[in-house]
């Protein structure tokens, strides 16, 4: 288990609970801020797992791993692991306009022929877009540590996305914590560009615990939008429980005045910024048990 220069301190957990040997990556910036990568032992026959998430800086942070893969393969290392707890890039995952870059398939093809074998990522924003990368990605999903900080405590709960893209995080948390869950329906006037939100009619929200899953939280515009709704509809509690906590710009204080009043995302991205009602998960032992799983069946 290799850990590279954003690997958040999941690397030494996840060898402590596998028993496995760990290192730390030599890392330096060259002074023109180029990133320099060495293994500090010699790799060639080994599995080697690398632990590096991609946020902030993404491009900084791919390199780095592009760079590790490289030198792992070049050592003759059997196999190549990543463990990516937040892979940036991945809401372009398709054409939208003609003429736009697949980020995420430029970069899974890119990972993939840089060597590396398999990849484990947390909640990714799309989970048909690992095929790009093909056989050996894996997509870790989160709701069991949700569901574990939420079982007890909630009132009446419903579980909320704010999408129908999100709808599978919905249905795996609700059915963790055997409660309903829906599909908030976002429509945008053409004319004013305002955004209004529906839920289905017969849905009774009152005086209800309301969780919002999704994957990202980056400006907050999103979840505070609905938090705004549900709160107009007599929610008791809202409650966000989102993967990746970026936090961009005014973000937190945005949630806030919405009428958030609890969020909880995992440690997938370095300095989440803190805040008393925001709480930090750590997805360490969940990531073990994927690669547990898969490591033990696929290697010989
Ligand atoms: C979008 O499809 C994602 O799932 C998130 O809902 C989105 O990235 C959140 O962004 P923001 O916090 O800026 O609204």
């Amino acid at each position: 288990m290799i850990s590279l220069p954003a690997s958040l301190g999941i690397g030494r957990e996840l060898s402590s609970i596998l028993g496995l040997k760990h290192l730390d990556i030599v890392y330096k910036l060259f002074p023109d801020n180029e990133s320099y990568i060495r293994f500090p032992a010699h790799v060639g026959g080994e599995d080697v797992i690398l632990v590096q998430t991609t946020y902030p800086n993404q491009d900084k942070r791919l390199i780095e791993l592009l760079l590790a893969i490289d030198a792992a393969v070049s050592q003759g290392a059997r196999s190549v692991s990543a463990v990516v707890p937040y892979l940036a890039y991945a809401r372009q995952d398709r054409e939208f306009i003609e003429g736009e870059a697949v980020s995420i398939r430029v970069l899974l093809r890119a990972l993939k022929r840089a060597g590396l074998n398999r990849i484990y990522v947390i909640d990714i924003h799309k989970e048909d877009s690992l095929t790009y990368f093909g056989e050996g990605a894996y997509n870790i999903d989160p709701a069991p540590l949700f569901a574990e900080v939420l079982k007890n405590g909630l009132h009446n709960p419903l579980v909320v996305a704010p999408d129908l893209g999100a709808e599978r995080r919905a249905r795996s948390l609700a059915s963790l914590l055997r409660a309903d869950y829906a599909v908030i329906e976002k429509q945008r006037d053409r004319i004013t560009g305002e955004v209004t939100h529906k839920l289905p009619e017969d849905l009774n929200v009152n005086d209800r615990d309301v969780v919002i899953i999704d994957d990202i939280i980056s400006t907050g515009g999103t979840i505070a939008g609905i938090a705004k709704y549900l709160r107009s509809l007599g929610a008791r509690r809202i409650v966000v429980a989102a993967s990746h906590g970026l936090f961009v710009g005014n973000a937190i204080s945005r949630l806030k005045a919405s009428g958030v009043n609890e969020i909880y995302v995992l440690k997938t991205v370095e300095k989440i910024l803190s805040s008393d009602n925001i709480n930090v998960l750590d997805p360490a032992s969940l990531i073990a048990g994927k690669l547990h799983e898969t490591l033990c069946t696929c290697s010989d």
